[in-house]
């Protein structure tokens, strides 16, 4: 089976996908699959196998044209958010994960919202702007969260606890996207629930991670990457609670048409879970969440990515 990994991308979280799809392309078993590493640079260049430029996309839809399923193993936009998955289908090959219409919802915190909200999910209340002086900002309480409307790792999200950093938050993540969603800074625990999609099409829950996060902070790029984050899996949980947050992040994967797999990630609050965001390509490296919760099941790093080929093949 001839397998192309594609990572990089021009995203903010170029590093973190080389990560991500180095990882996948080392665990596939050699005698079976043959591994075609696609990079695309942070200039948008492609690079093919042995770090040959591809060039121009006819080179690599030429490469692409040659497999037998691909891995998008992108973070952010330009990648995760549907342009690449658009390409496969226009390409015509199988791929692990989610299509266009979900990539492109759940990287965007604003359709994510009322996509969940369609269907009887909680987010944190918010509004979408686009000037740091919009008037609807003088009517939200504080503490808020600041965000570019479509991005990952934290990258331009900004926790506002006074009035007056409010507007310079909402100018940094508008350097990110030309979108911002403020929204009320929810308190809970950090839990993540990664759904999987067995090739028969059952959807299953990997037991939910918990994020130790100390008071007072939030898990931000620095904690994702630059220290060792606490993650423990399975998340001490009762059993209400556990249903409560597989039952919406069950909901949350099938609102936004995911496929393949997602983390979901969730607040989980005195009132239930609270959806954060739903990753249609999370972090996978061996030591990135949804490996740890497949672990934690006797499922180990290379039958999880083999059990994602045989998906998107079946
Ligand atoms: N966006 C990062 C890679 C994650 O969600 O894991
Ligand atoms: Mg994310």
């Amino acid at each position: 089976v001839r397998v192309v990994v594609v990572g990089g991308g021009t995203s903010s979280e170029h590093e973190v996908s080389l990560a991500s799809a180095g990882a996948i392309a080392a665990a596939l078993d050699s005698d079976r699959f043959e591994v075609v590493p696609l990079i695309i640079r942070r200039d948008g260049v492609w690079a093919g196998p042995g770090g040959r430029l591809a060039g121009d996309l006819a080179e690599a839809v030429e490469i692409l044209e040659r497999a037998d399923v691909a891995i998008p193993a992108l973070h952010g936009v330009r990648g995760e958010d549907g342009t690449l998955a658009a390409l496969l289908d226009l390409v015509g090959i199988p791929y692990v994960g989610s299509g266009l219409a979900a990539g492109a919802a759940a990287m965007s915190k604003h359709a994510t919202k009322l996509l969940a909200a369609s269907a009887g999910i909680a987010t944190a209340p918010g509004v979408l702007v686009r000037h740091p002086d919009d008037p609807r900002l003088a009517d939200l309480g504080l503490p808020l969260v600041v965000k570019p409307d479509r991005g990952g790792s934290s990258h331009g999200v900004h926790v506002v606890r006074t009035a007056h950093e409010l507007a310079p938050a909402v100018t940094a993540a508008l350097a990110f996207d030309g979108e911002a969603m403020v929204e009320a800074f929810v308190v809970g625990r950090e839990i993540d629930v990664a759904v999987i999609e067995h090739p028969d099409g059952r959807l299953e829950c990997l037991p939910a991670l918990e994020i130790g996060v100390p008071a007072g902070e939030v898990f931000d790029t620095d904690a994702k990457y630059a220290r060792e984050p606490d993650f423990r899996v399975p998340a001490p949980l009762d059993a209400r609670a556990r249903d409560a947050l597989e039952h919406a992040a069950l909901a949350s994967f099938r609102a936004l048409g995911a496929r393949g797999l997602a983390r979901v990630d969730f607040f989980l609050t005195d009132d239930g879970p609270v959806l954060n965001e739903l990753n249609t390509f999370p972090g996978f490296t061996a030591r990135s969440q949804v490996p740890r919760m497949a672990a934690a099941v006797g499922i180990d790093y290379p039958e999880l990515v083999e059990l994602l080929v045989r998906t998107a093949l079946a």
